[in-house]
């Protein structure tokens, strides 16, 4: 049975003994080739310590709870297989730039407060909600990328322009914003472009293009702001609602 060994970063703020961040380290037993890090960690907490906080749902890559920072770059660790790190030593710690909760457990509400803000919904004024809305393969293309982001936040941490007192939006909301204005259903845009077409908004995007690389579903928030700020110049000069 190979080992390998974790190295995780330990923090509780709440403990009054000992609220400072640390280091510790665990040997992890597996079979097969098929370990994932969130599988080591559940190793762990069972093994070793029953209170090492992590999130984790779906263990599929698809609810987005388990985005953390493995090996000096940002993963999610149901994804992430040991033997693909090709090293001894796994080293996991919490999303950087976010608020602590605990462990690898990072504050995610004012993420989703800036989510929400966006209005991530189909906006429509002019249909019958029994009627179907009809798309076509290309007008069904356009959203291929944007719907694909699971909201695990890593593009948001990974961004400096989000790491600073600006309250910006920060790429995760705006890609969304882009994924409604390409959409041929969306009637929201009025509505939407006042929450984007700001400083808090597109404009304070550098395109440093971080969350491109931390982006761990190889999504391209930067070219979905991009795509923004043309739209904002079209609909000044054509006059357009969308
Ligand atoms: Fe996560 Fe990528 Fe969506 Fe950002 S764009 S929240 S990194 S899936
Ligand atoms: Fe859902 Fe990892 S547990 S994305």
């Amino acid at each position: 049975m190979p080992d390998i060994k974790f190295r995780v970063k330990r923090q509780d703020p709440g403990d009054k003994k000992n609220p400072e961040a640390h280091w510790e380290e665990y040997i992890v037993h597996y079979e097969g080739d098929n370990l994932t890090v969130l599988e080591g960690l559940f190793y762990i907490q069972e093994k070793y310590d029953g209170g090492l906080s992590f999130r984790y749902c779906c263990r599929a890559s698809i609810c987005g709870s388990c985005g953390m920072y493995i090996n000096g770059a940002y993963r999610l660790a149901c994804q992430t297989n040991v033997k693909h790190l090709d090293t001894d030593l796994i080293t996991v710690a919490p999303m950087p730039h976010l608020p602590l909760v605990k462990d690898l457990v990072v504050d995610m509400d004012e993420f989703f407060a800036k989510y929400e803000y966006i209005m991530p919904w189909l906006i429509r004024h002019s249909s019958d909600p029994e009627k179907e809305l009809i798309q076509s393969p290309k007008e069904r293309k356009k959203i291929d990328m944007p719907v694909d982001c699971i909201l695990c936040g890593c593009c948001y941490s990974s961004c400096p322009s989000a790491w600073g007192e600006d309250n910006y939006l920060g790429p995760a909301a705006l890609l969304k914003a882009h994924r409604f204005e390409v959409d041929s259903r969306d009637e929201g845009g009025k509505e939407r472009i006042a929450r984007w077409n700001n400083e808090r908004g597109v404009y304070r995007c550098h395109t440093i293009m971080n969350c491109v690389e931390a982006c761990p579903k190889e999504l391209n928030p930067t070219e979905g702001i991009q795509w923004l700020k043309r739209a904002a110049v079209r609909r000044k000069l054509l006059g357009k609602a969308k």
